[in-house]
């Protein structure tokens, strides 16, 4: 997204990027420090690729003081932050995007906040356009690092 640019730490967007997990932690609370609210983050790629540990330093970054854990079960969590509250949600579980309407998708997603959401593609239309995409994948021979894609 053009727009979110200026956010991305710079070396993702230059073609492929092999990051070792404290890199991409370093990455990501680089990234995290940058945002400004409110800004929708996605985080896309397989299970156990990193998207859970790529929020938590996002969120680390941006001044959540908190232990971050998957939502997995809950779908959603949420922390405060000096910059403005934070949603990470993870709608692995989800089982149509008609059930976002419970988990109140409408009202955070107009929420002037930081929301991270772990598998988007969940969210079928309901996702917001405006949203910073964040893609990583698995290296085929080196089980230490991820291939980061952003912006
Ligand atoms: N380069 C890397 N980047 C991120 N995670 C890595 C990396 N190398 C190994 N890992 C491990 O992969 C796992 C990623 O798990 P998690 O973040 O929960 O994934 P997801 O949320 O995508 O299912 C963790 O156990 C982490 O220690
Ligand atoms: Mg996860």
């Amino acid at each position: 997204m053009p727009a979110h640019r200026h956010v991305v730490p710079p070396r993702a967007d230059r073609g492929h990027l092999k990051l070792t997990e404290s890199e991409l932690r370093q990455w990501g609370h680089e990234l995290g420090r940058s945002i400004t609210p409110p800004l929708i983050v996605t985080l896309t790629g397989e299970l156990g690729v990193g998207k859970t540990t790529l929020a938590q330093a996002i969120c680390q970054g941006y001044g959540v003081r908190d232990e971050i854990t998957s939502p997995t079960y809950a779908l959603i969590h949420e922390y405060r932050a000096p910059k403005s509250a934070v949603f990470h949600i993870d709608l692995y579980r989800l089982d149509s995007p008609d059930q976002l309407t419970n988990i109140g998708w409408d009202e955070i997603v107009s929420s002037r906040s930081l929301i991270l959401v772990e598998w988007p593609e969940r969210a079928g239309p309901r996702l917001p356009d405006s949203h910073l995409p964040i893609d990583l994948d698995y290296v085929p021979d080196d089980p230490t690092r991820r291939i980061l894609l952003a912006g």
